[in-house]
């Protein structure tokens, strides 16, 4: 949906972002500022804070940031459209109509139709179970143990013997054949159009915003295929949907449960487990992953204990860990799924195994360790190297360490050997990394004299045993100790951490602007995004409305831009600038972000004229003092 911009300034200017956060969160002023609990991770003394002058939030804890919509978009989980109405509403504006381009409209209305007809569909399924034609589905269902309130909950349905009766029933509603192809609720061939669905107990599938997007539907009894499921459509997207979001999103629990399928969902939501999410069926997704991480940073897996559930977890958690997420993984045996255990052993001993469940890396271990015959020593040894090596997937030494502690007291290795294993494997696949330990800055120490683990990986977030190979490659190759890469990664945060302060210096006290003129502009600032809202913050200036949380408007569609965005405005700054020693680094950090842009540009230079040019500035720089007076 599309706004023009100054609908979206104008809302959020008449709502005030300190009496909003004030009904959720309990202030504090302190300073200009106000301050509470934050609401978006657990903590026991207040890092979160609202600014009344930059109309922000920011947390100094969670890096959790933004102006009064993305405020309530987080904190209740809304889409823009949705906050903005709330917000347009609480200060009385009327939003404007949608102004859209023709085909924009056509296909909005298109999703529209297809929502309402998904919603005629989910009525007419879910009215037939009642009736006496819908008698089998409803006695299926009974007998699965589900409640008449979680039948209604979820609106399960039946669709009837008879092959196309929903087709008339919609075709009587006055759709026509081609929308209705769309549906992906019918088999339209030369000889007529069919019902997709007939005789199965139907699962209709829903978005977060409880519209109905396709159906599943089970055949009662044996037969195949067991679930037939709805085509992908202009709605349907298997990859970014989950079962049993819609309700799970406002769980109070931390964390959510992933199962398989439909039935388990149903299970672990009827039994008091309402953050309990499935995939359907389907490999779990980046794009899973990443919807997840918008309502929680951990789950617990509840798969199949079979072959197949096993792997599809192993497949899960690096995906999972990838998005932020960790993972635990629950212990099903002797059930086959959620839906089993649960109606076998009860809700209590569900929440145990839950309150059980297995660190994933420790899982990952467990699985490992069946690939070997431990009773055969070779095997074992191998065993043991493969469990080193993976422990290098830590690329932090005290976090590794933690989890060698937890591996060998597993599996009964004795620590000391396991962390000298470790060392060695480390060794082995990449000598030269020894060397960077006193620069990466990790505290690392050596035993046995063999090369120190502390330096594997340093700076090197997430690093996998595909990384450790490259790096060793390009070591051998250029005989350096460091990666480029990492070195300019390094460099490049010292930079980027410079301008933010200068951002945040320059929201918080706007007299600064005419101490930098003629030494910064926004072309100094490198980075795309840093650029971007550099050249806002001077135009707001220049103009005279400077407005850090209405520049953050423009990154609302992009939650990791916004969090960025409005970590430009927050860089931790020590009170005023009153004392000598704050004027020393204001001006110290202005010739950093300076040398910086004309480091950059000298490398760059188009020819020597310009590179001549450069190297003035340079030295310029050097002597370069701002007065205060
Ligand atoms: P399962 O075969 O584990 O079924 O498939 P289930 O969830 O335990 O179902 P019940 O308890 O026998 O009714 C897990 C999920 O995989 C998808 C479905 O989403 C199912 O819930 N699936 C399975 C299909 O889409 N089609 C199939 O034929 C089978
Ligand atoms: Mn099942």
């Amino acid at each position: 949906m599309y706004y023009a911009d100054d609908v979206v300034e104008e809302v959020r200017s008449r709502n005030d972002i300190v009496d909003v956060v004030s009904g959720y969160v309990k202030l504090q002023k302190k300073g200009s500022s106000y301050f509470g609990l934050c609401p978006f991770h657990h903590e026991k003394s207040p890092s979160f804070s609202v600014s009344p002058n930059k109309q922000m939030y920011y947390c100094f804890g969670c890096g959790a940031g933004g102006n009064v919509i993305t405020f309530l978009m987080e904190y209740e989980n809304y889409t823009f459209p949705e906050a903005l109405k709330v917000l347009a509403d609480r200060a009385g504006i009327e939003l404007p109509k949608q102004e859209m381009s023709k085909e924009a409209r056509a296909q909005a209305d298109l999703k529209m139709t297809l929502l309402e007809i998904n919603k005629l569909a989910a009525n007419y399924f879910h009215y037939q179970l009642k009736q006496p034609q819908g008698r089998a589905g409803y006695e299926y269902l009974s007998k699965r143990c589900l409640s008449d309130d979680t039948i209604r909950h979820f609106g399960l349905g039946y669709s009837n013997k008879t092959s196309n009766d929903l087709y008339r029933y919609l075709k009587g509603k006055g759709y026509g054949d081609s929308i209705l192809k769309e549906s992906g609720l019918f088999t339209i061939s030369e000889r007529g159009t069919w019902d997709k669905f007939w005789n199965r107990v139907m699962f209709p599938i829903m978005d977060t915003n409880n519209r109905v997007i396709g159906f599943g539907g089970r055949v009662m009894g044996e037969g195949e295929p067991k679930y037939l499921n709805s085509p992908e459509t202009k709605l349907f997207d298997k990859s970014r949907n989950l079962y049993g979001l819609n309700f799970a999103r406002s769980t109070r629990e931390k964390y959510f449960l992933i199962c398989e399928g439909y039935m388990d969902v149903i299970a672990m939501h009827q039994a008091g487990f309402t953050n309990a999410v499935a995939s359907l069926g389907t490999a779990f997704t980046t794009q899973h992953a990443s919807l997840l991480k918008r309502y929680t940073s951990q789950v617990v897996l509840t798969y199949d204990s079979d072959d197949a559930g096993v792997k599809a977890a192993l497949r899960a958690i690096p995906i999972l860990k990838e998005v932020g997420i960790s993972c635990k993984v629950l212990n099903m045996k002797p059930y086959k799924d959620p839906d089993e255990f649960i109606k076998n052993l009860g809700a209590d001993a569900f929440r145990k195994r839950i309150d059980e469940a297995k660190n994933s890396f420790l899982f990952e271990i467990d699985i490992l360790k069946r690939g070997y015959d431990l009773e055969d020593p070779e095997q074992k040894t191998n065993f043991h190297t493969a469990v080193a090596k993976k422990l290098l997937e830590f690329p932090d030494a005290l976090e590794r360490d933690n989890y060698i502690q937890a591996v060998s007291r597993e599996q009964f290795i004795n620590y000391q050997d396991l962390k000298q294993l470790v060392s060695r494997t480390a060794a082995r696949l990449g000598p030269a990394w020894a060397e960077t330990r006193q620069t990466a800055g990790y505290r690392g120490y050596t035993d046995s004299g063999g090369p120190s683990l502390a330096a594997v990986g340093a700076g090197e977030r997430g690093a996998r045993e595909e990384t450790l190979y490259e790096q060793r490659g390009s070591l051998a190759a250029g005989g350096r100790t460091r990666g480029p890469g990492q070195r300019k990664r390094e460099k490049d945060d010292g930079a980027k951490q410079s301008q933010r302060l200068l951002l945040t210096w320059l929201i918080e006290d706007p007299r600064l602007f005419d101490k930098i003129q003629g030494i910064i502009t926004p072309d100094d600032f490198k980075d795309e995004l840093y650029h971007t809202v550099a050249q806002m913050v001077f135009d707001g200036h220049a103009a005279g409305n400077l407005s850090p949380a209405g520049i953050l408007n423009h990154f609302i569609n992009d939650e990791t831009q916004y969090k960025e965005a409005a970590a430009l405005f927050n860089a931790s700054l020590k009170d005023s600038l009153g004392s000598e020693e704050q004027k020393k680094a204001f001006s110290e950090t202005v010739i950093k972000v300076r040398k910086n842009s004309l480091d950059e540009a000298s490398r760059t230079a188009a020819d020597i004229g310009q590179l001549q040019e450069i190297i003035k500035a340079q030295s310029a720089l050097k002597t370069l003092h701002i007065s205060f007076d």
